[in-house]
């Protein structure tokens, strides 16, 4: 059964794009209110005007580097295999089930699922776990809006996600080395930080397939693998769920993958990473801590000791 809050809406319907264009008019115009166009779409969603105080100021990368290197497996294992293999994933319709310890469970259509959040640009680091960089303008909202929305019950303690499995579309669940689908979790104070937010866009469009259309979650403080991509199921769950890296590897590859360059990979140190965009021999910088975001999520982890709880 699809569930429906009541609209016939189709995801193209409510693309990031229109309301993001509209986000740029409204700077333009210096009225640093609400985006009127916007909200007169029907179901689009509101947008802050403002630049996010949880952006960074760095430049942000290329959209020819952010969606030309890339890990979406279910594609391939090469960096260029999302680009090149994810045109024919159908992202339209797209429906999402909320199960687990939630009020309002069921089978939502992407569009109705993710009406009145409000979406605003995020330029956020982007670390992954192989020791390369990027920074990514997403386009997207908080994941508590969301949870919020659906009604977590209290003895839920962990938000669990997968993404789609479809091998017809996605060559590389041909390959069985992965236990698809692609899992993904975190513990529900971390879903609920601020900074953890569902990107439905990027530099103003609607997500690029090879970075995870049309939905993805993005966790900037912790290792990209965290960050999983075209979701189709978000549980609410009393126990820590099974994760795809950690099922792999778990010696390698922990469940709260913080970001942290006083815990090396066994196989590399993390102490330094390579900023993607410039290029092969420049742009080695050092790692920072939770990834720039101490001030906001450090305290998350009060009393753990982060090198077991990688
Ligand atoms: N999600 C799925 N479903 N499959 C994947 O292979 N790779 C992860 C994460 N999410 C992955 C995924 C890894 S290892 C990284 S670094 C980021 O996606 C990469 O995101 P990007 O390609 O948008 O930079």
């Amino acid at each position: 059964m699809i569930r429906s809050f009541k609209t016939d809406l189709r995801w193209s319907d409510v693309t990031p794009r229109a309301a993001f264009l509209n986000r740029r008019q409204i700077i333009a115009a210096g009225m640093g209110a609400l985006a009127a166009g916007a909200l007169a779409r029907p179901a689009a969603a509101r947008i802050e005007a403002a630049a996010s105080r949880y952006s960074t100021s760095e430049a942000p990368d290329s959209l020819e580097t952010i969606t030309g290197y890339n890990n979406f497996y279910e594609f391939g294992t090469d960096k260029g295999d999302p680009a090149a293999y994810a045109g024919g994933l159908t992202v339209d319709p797209w429906s999402v089930k909320v199960d687990g310890l939630v009020d309002r469970p069921g089978t939502y259509d992407l569009a109705d699922l993710i009406k009145g959040q409000p979406l605003e640009e995020r330029i956020y680091r982007f670390r992954c776990v192989e020791a390369w960089s990027m920074v990514i303008p997403w386009i997207g909202f908080e994941l508590s809006g969301l949870l919020n929305r659906l009604g977590v019950q209290s003895g839920a303690k962990y938000v669990a996600f997968e993404t789609l499995l479809r091998p017809e579309e996605m060559p590389g669940q041909r390959a069985r080395f992965i236990d698809w689908p692609y899992r993904e979790g975190l513990r529900l104070d971390e879903a609920m930080n601020p900074l953890t937010i569902l990107a439905t866009g990027l530099y103003g469009d609607p997500m690029p397939r090879q970075n995870g259309a049309p939905i993805r979650l993005v966790v900037p403080w912790k290792y990209g693998f965290k960050s999983i991509k075209s979701i189709v199921r978000i549980s609410l769950v009393d126990k820590m769920p099974p994760t795809t890296w950690n099922m792999l590897q778990a010696s390698e590859y922990g469940f709260y993958a913080n970001v942290n360059p006083e815990v090396d990979h066994p196989r590399w140190s993390q102490a330094s990473e390579r900023r993607v965009g410039a290029g092969l021999f420049g742009g080695r910088q050092d790692t920072v801590k939770f990834n720039g975001y101490g001030d906001q999520v450090a305290g998350l982890y009060a009393g753990q000791d982060l090198a077991k709880d990688y």
